[in-house]
């Protein structure tokens, strides 16, 4: 009798990350702000507002994208974020940003961040003076050269393989030195996606008990909050976004 095979899980390798649709991208999630920004950008704020402005030498904006509101929210307490990103069509969407100033389109997130986080820059383009755009993936990480670590929407969107996702996380936590702490957001329970008509990206749905299953291991503090699903987004499957805050064990 012929048994159905599965279809392997696609893994992060399989996906053309240099072809990221990033025009397509910042129309569907970016170009207005929507409620589940609002709610990260709460959550991360606080986050970075338990340090004194320019406390953190060097920080970490892991799989950055386009987005440039986690950099924002890093420029009040730190003094140097790398913007880790392995895509070739996002590392110089990135650089235009740097060089050239941030599309207007931005200026509502930096008024947001900077309403929450006054210790922030006076302008947007000040803030971004303290990114360095570097081109890499999670596999370059090196163990505890960061202060502090974030990342969003990348683990669980660049794999559908959980053990996959699970060493992308362990490489972020380890990225930080004893005692650094992480922040990072998560679709919930979001399975592989499309990005308006293009192909399908790889996705890994996890849930709050998933995170803490990978994360506990590495962290001590660790706390997993939710928002709920934004039906101003396209649907991508998902039930929400899932927030963390940990902090690697002291020296
Ligand atoms: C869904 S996008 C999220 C982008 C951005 N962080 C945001 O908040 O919108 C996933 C990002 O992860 C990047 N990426 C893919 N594989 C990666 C890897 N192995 N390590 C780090 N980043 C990766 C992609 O190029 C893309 O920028």
């Amino acid at each position: 009798m012929a048994t159905r095979r599965q279809a392997a899980p696609r893994r992060n390798r399989d996906a053309d990350w240099d072809a990221w649709p990033v025009g397509r991208y910042l129309a569907e999630n970016y170009r207005q702000m929507h409620p589940c920004d609002r709610g990260v950008i709460h959550h991360h704020s606080a986050f970075y507002r338990q340090f004194a402005p320019g406390a953190l030498t060097r920080t970490l904006e892991l799989g950055a994208g386009p987005n440039l509101y986690p950099l924002m929210l890093a420029a009040g307490a730190s003094r140097r974020i790398d913007a880790l990103e392995p895509s070739a069509a996002n590392l110089a969407y990135l650089r235009r940003q740097l060089t050239y100033g941030p599309e207007d389109s931005w200026e509502p997130f930096y008024a947001l961040c900077r309403a929450l986080d006054p210790a922030l820059p006076a302008t947007l383009t000040e803030a971004l003076g303290r990114v360095r755009v570097v081109r890499g993936d999670a596999g370059d990480l090196a163990d505890g050269r960061y202060d502090t670590a974030s990342m969003n929407f990348v683990a669980e969107s660049v794999t559908e393989d959980f053990e996959e996702f699970t060493a992308l996380c362990t490489a972020f936590a380890r990225s930080v030195r004893p005692g650094g702490r992480l922040v990072a957001s998560f679709m919930e329970r979001m399975p592989s996606y499309r990005i308006g008509a293009g192909p399908v990206w790889p996705a890994c749905p996890v849930d709050a008990s998933a995170l803490r299953a990978v994360f506990a291991p590495h962290t001590v503090s660790l706390r997993v909050t939710r928002l709920a699903k934004d039906h101003t987004l396209p649907e991508y499957g998902d039930t929400g976004v899932l927030l963390l805050t940990a902090e690697r064990p002291g020296p």
